[in-house]
C-alpha cells in the first residue's frame, strides 16, 4: 500500500517523510481528551506498546478480502454492536447475548436473501466516544463530557470525568478478554449451525419475530437432516460449525491506537492490532487532520462515516487518501444521513464514487442521523426512521446500479427500551422502563431481529 500518495507529510528536505504510527502527531487532532497528568499518560502508552497485539495482520487482511466480496456485490456486511462498551456491564452473559443477536440477524439475512453475510462486531474495543460539546450539564453541575470508559467515567461527578490514562490499559484488557470469549464462542461450537435454536433468547422467542426466526431455524434443521440423509458428511465442513467473526471500533484516541500499531513481520506493513477494522467518525474525518493521517498508513480495512454535510468532491478526496491503490474491501463508506436526507444527499456522492471507479463498500448507518431527544429528555430513535433510512439507501443504490453493501447498527442483546417502535411497539412512556445505555439508544434484540427480516426482504427484490 502506498501510504504517501496523497496528503502525506513532507519532511524538512521537501521529500515525502515515511509514514509512522506517530505521524498523526504533526496534525491537528480533534476530540482528544485533556489528560491532566502527562507523565501518567506516557507511562500508560509505553505499557500498551509493550503488550501483545489483540489481532494479527493476517486476520485483518482476511477481512479486507471478505469485504472485497462485499464491494463487488457478492456478500453483505453486518457491522453491529454497542454504541459504547462499558467497564461496568462486562460479563460473559452480556457478550454472549450481543453475539446471539448478531448471529441471529446474520442467519435471517443469509436465509432470506441467499447472500453471504460478513459479521463484524462493534465489540472488544468500542470504548471511546466523540462528543458534540466538550462539557455537559448535569443538574447544577457543568461537567466535562463523558468520552467513553477508555477515557473517563459516565457517572456525573467532577472527579469521575477527569481523563485517567489507567483506563487505556483497562480498555485493552477488557478488549482482550472480550475477544477471547468471542473467539471461543464462534470457533468452539456455540456458533455451530446446529445451535440456531439456542441463539433465540426467551424474551425474543415469544415475540412475532422470534417465532418467525424459529421457523427459519426449523427449516435449517430440516435442510441439515436432508443433507445428512443424502450421505453428506456435515461434521467434516468447518463452515457449518464456525463463524468468521471480526471486531471493529472507532479509532478515536490516537495514542491508544498508535501504541497497538505493529509492523507485520510477514509483509513489513503497519497494522493497528487493536481490532480487525477501524473507522474514522463524522467529527474527525478532516482530510488534513490527525485521524485521516493515522488511518492512511495502517493496513487494516477502514471505515469512514459520512454525515449529511459530505459532498461528492470531499468523498472522492477521502477515497484517494484512504485507498489510493483502489483495493476492494480496503474502504467502507458508512453513510449516516437521516431518513429525510438520504434521498437528496446520497445520489451525487454514490454517482461520483462509482464514476471514479473506487471499489468501496457502501454501508448504511441508519442510527446516527435519526437521533432526537424527547420532551422528557431521553435521547431516542424511531424504528421507522431507522428502517426508512435503510429503504432510502437501498433505493438510491438500486437507481445508481451500485450494491447496497451493508448496514451498521447500534444494538444490544438486552431487553432494553431505548428506541421507539418496532412490531412489539415501544412507546415514549416505555423509555423509562429499561433505559441503560451510557451513550446512544440501541435497538433491543427483538427490534434488531425485526430489522433483519426487513433488510432481508429488501435484499431479495
Ligand atoms: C458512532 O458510531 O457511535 C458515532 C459517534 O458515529 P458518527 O461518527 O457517525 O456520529
Ligand atoms: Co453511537
Amino acid at each position: 500500500m502506498n501510504a504517501f500518495a496523497n496528503g502525506g507529510a513532507l519532511d524538512h528536505a521537501g521529500g515525502m517523510a515515511e509514514w509512522m504510527p506517530s505521524s498523526w502527531r504533526e496534525r491537528p487532532a480533534a476530540q482528544q481528551p485533556q489528560w491532566p497528568d502527562e507523565a501518567a499518560l506516557e507511562r500508560a502508552l509505553k505499557q500498551l506498546a509493550a503488550l501483545p497485539p489483540l489481532v494479527f495482520a493476517g486476520e485483518a487482511r482476511n477481512l479486507t478480502k471478505a469485504l472485497g466480496e462485499v464491494a463487488t456485490g457478492r456478500a453483505f456486511l453486518l457491522q453491529a454492536g454497542d454504541c459504547a462498551e462499558s467497564f461496568a456491564d462486562f460479563s460473559a452473559d452480556s457478550i454472549r447475548d450481543k453475539l446471539k443477536v448478531i448471529l441471529q440477524m446474520a442467519v435471517v439475512l443469509t436465509y432470506g436473501s441467499g447472500v453471504h453475510v460478513v459479521q463484524v462486531g462493534r465489540m472488544a474495543g468500542q470504548f471511546a466516544k466523540p462528543r458534540s460539546s466538550a462539557t455537559e450539564q448535569s443538574g447544577d453541575l457543568d461537567l466535562p463530557s463523558f468520552r467513553g470508559h477508555m477515557v473517563n467515567d459516565d457517572a456525573p461527578s467532577a472527579a469521575g470525568r477527569v481523563a485517567d490514562p489507567e483506563r487505556l490499559l483497562a480498555a485493552y484488557h477488557q478488549s482482550a478478554a472480550t475477544l477471547n470469549l468471542l473467539r471461543a464462542f464462534t470457533q468452539g461450537g456455540f456458533a455451530d449451525l446446529s445451535q440456531v435454536h439456542a441463539w433465540n433468547q426467551q424474551f425474543v422467542a415469544s415475540s412475532l419475530q422470534g417465532r418467525r426466526y424459529e421457523a427459519i431455524a426449523g427449516e435449517i434443521d430440516r435442510a441439515m437432516r436432508f443433507m445428512r440423509a443424502c450421505g453428506i458428511d456435515l461434521d467434516a465442513d468447518p463452515k457449518l460449525h464456525q463463524v468468521p467473526f471480526w471486531t471493529t471500533h472507532e479509532a478515536l484516541i490516537l495514542g491508544y491506537e498508535e501504541a497497538l500499531t505493529r509492523r507485520d513481520s510477514l509483509t513489513g506493513d503497519w497494522y493497528d492490532c487493536s481490532a480487525h477494522m477501524v473507522w474514522v467518525g463524522e467529527r474527525t474525518r478532516h482530510l488534513d487532520g490527525a485521524h485521516m493521517e493515522f488511518l492512511s498508513g495502517i493496513g487494516n480495512p477502514l471505515g469512514c462515516k459520512l454525515g449529511p454535510s459530505a459532498t461528492a468532491d470531499e468523498v472522492l478526496a477521502i477515497c484517494e487518501r484512504l485507498n489510493p491503490d483502489r483495493v476492494p474491501g480496503r474502504l467502507t463508506l458508512i453513510t449516516r444521513l437521516g431518513a429525510n436526507r438520504v434521498a437528496d444527499v446520497l445520489p451525487p456522492i454514490v454517482a461520483a464514487v462509482a464514476d471514479a471507479g473506487h471499489p468501496v463498500v457502501w454501508a448504511c448507518d441508519p442510527m446516527h442521523g435519526n437521533t432526537f431527544t424527547t420532551p422528557s429528555g431521553r435521547k431516542t430513535r424511531r424504528f421507522d426512521d431507522v428502517l426508512g433510512e435503510i429503504q432510502g439507501f437501498f433505493a438510491v443504490h438500486r437507481d445508481t446500479g451500485t450494491w447496497p453493501g451493508g448496514v451498521h447498527i447500534e444494538l444490544t442483546g438486552d431487553d432494553v427500551t431505548e428506541c421507539l417502535g418496532g412490531s412489539e411497539e415501544i412507546l415514549e412512556d416505555d423509555l423509562e422502563l429499561n433505559y441503560t445505555t451510557m451513550c446512544d439508544p440501541r435497538l433491543n434484540a427483538r427490534q434488531s431481529l425485526d430489522l433483519a427480516f426487513r433488510v432481508a426482504e429488501l435484499l431479495r427484490v
